[in-house]
């Protein structure tokens, strides 16, 4: 025969596991919960206090049959004293509300007809997140049985409060994503503009500078200052076309290629570059690699940005990792490309894709926009991973498109 305590208690657990998994939303979640704790333990009024990731202090969640003036005053629970609780992973029993050092405002307590009260951890893994903290009109006994179900119940809904947390950090991520997409294109179109209504006049500079030049004495000054006019306007011209080739996403022409190939020929191209700069290549290709739809030269290209960039953040020397891997949970085949350089402070992290972003002097900003653009045609991703000390690590990432796709 079971007790009829229970049959009490299970009834209630399973009620509480439906309300715990029915709603992502922690607060109308909490608020359901102590509502039913309150009446399956026929207490006085339950709340949770949480602790605020941010401020690291510990705010109320909710609460329920207690009343607002004894809420607003307290008790305000140092972080302290619930790492403590939780560390001994138990519920507390507070009987002498008047002599508890964990009771900061006793007489509002006895005011508000508490009598007893039971704190029980929220923790999630060994980290400590909140309380919850049942009160009583009267002390009573709580056995051992009683004090496990108040326990799984605290379990449950810290279990509940990381699910939560996760889903919200994950649509954070998806909202930047999102953000940092559209206000990509709409620099693009800005900067296509722009490119427009410069070339015209740039040309126009360039024609008649370097004209004038032929004319005047060649060891004039004049001849000097024209001279600059031209390289500086021929600089300009350079920076103008990347971004005109940034800007009109140029339709990839794709064709089947084998990766592995473009890696190749870009580490062929730059060959000279690191051997001046001392930059040791280690590379890793996966050899099972199957031929995929690109555009080699626009894959090319992105390869070399990203393989100039990590030379340029290693002036005195230092190691770039080249792999090339598939991975068939994804259907993608994927290229990092890392370095052993400085890194990239992670609050510049989601500037650095921004055309015109650069930290270096002479930097047109164009190299990482530029292939974030084609790689983002190719419907592939182009990612970056670094946590500003321990060198910086680019993914490419690109569907397995085949022919008939
Ligand atoms: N491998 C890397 N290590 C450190 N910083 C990098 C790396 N790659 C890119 N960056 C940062 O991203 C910025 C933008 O790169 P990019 O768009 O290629 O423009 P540029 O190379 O002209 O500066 C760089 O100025 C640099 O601050
Ligand atoms: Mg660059």
């Amino acid at each position: 025969m079971t007790s009829p305590n229970f049959r009490r208690f299970y009834n209630a657990f399973r009620e509480i596991i439906t309300i715990v998994h029915s709603t992502p939303d922690i607060e109308e979640l909490m608020e359901l919960v102590v509502w039913k704790i309150v009446e399956i333990l026929s207490a006085k009024g339950a709340i949770f206090r949480l602790l605020n990731l941010d401020s690291d202090e510990l705010e109320l969640s909710a609460a329920y049959g207690i009343g607002k003036s004894y809420l607003e005053k307290g008790p305000r629970l140092s972080h302290k004293i619930i790492t403590d609780l939780c560390l001994q992973d138990r519920v507390i029993l507070i009987d002498d509300i008047h002599n508890d050092p964990r009771i900061q405002y006793p007489k509002e307590a006895e005011a508000e007809g508490i009598k007893f009260i039971i704190d029980v951890p929220l923790t999630i893994g060994n980290d400590a997140v909140g309380i919850m903290r049942i009160y009583f009109s009267k002390v009573r006994e709580f056995n051992e049985d009683e004090q496990s179900f108040i326990i799984a119940i605290a379990e449950q809904c810290s279990c509940a409060l990381s699910k939560a947390r996760l889903i919200e950090s994950h649509e954070l991520k998806y909202h930047q994503l999102v953000l940092q997409t559209e206000k990509l294109s709409s620099l693009g179109r800005m900067a296509a503009g722009i490119a427009h209504e410069i070339n015209n006049p740039l040309a126009g500079i360039l024609l008649y500078s370097s004209n004038m030049a032929k004319k005047v004495a060649p060891d004039s000054r004049l001849k000097e200052g024209l001279d600059i006019i031209t390289h500086e306007t021929v600089r300009c011209r350079k920076i103008i076309q990347e971004l005109l080739d940034f800007s009109r996403e140029k339709e990839p022409k794709k064709q089947p290629f084998n990766i592995n190939e473009i890696i190749d020929k870009a580490l062929a191209i730059l060959e000279n570059e690191f051997r001046l700069s001392r930059i040791e290549i280690k590379k890793n290709l996966a050899d099972n690699i199957e031929n995929i739809m690109v555009d080699s030269s626009q894959i090319e290209q992105v390869f070399v940005n990203l393989l100039i960039n990590a030379v340029q953040a290693m002036p005195g020397g230092g190691i770039i990792w080249i792999n090339s891997s598939i991975s068939y949970q994804e259907d993608l085949i994927v290229v990092e490309i890392k370095d052993n350089g400085p890194g990239i402070i992670v609050s510049e992290l989601d500037k650095i894709f921004e055309p015109f972003f650069s930290s270096k002097p002479k930097g047109s900003g164009l190299g990482l926009s530029v292939s974030y653009g084609i790689i983002h045609n190719h419907l592939g991703r182009l990612r970056v991973e670094s946590d500003g000390v321990n060198g910086t690590s680019f993914l490419v990432e690109l569907p397995i498109l085949h022919q008939d796709n």
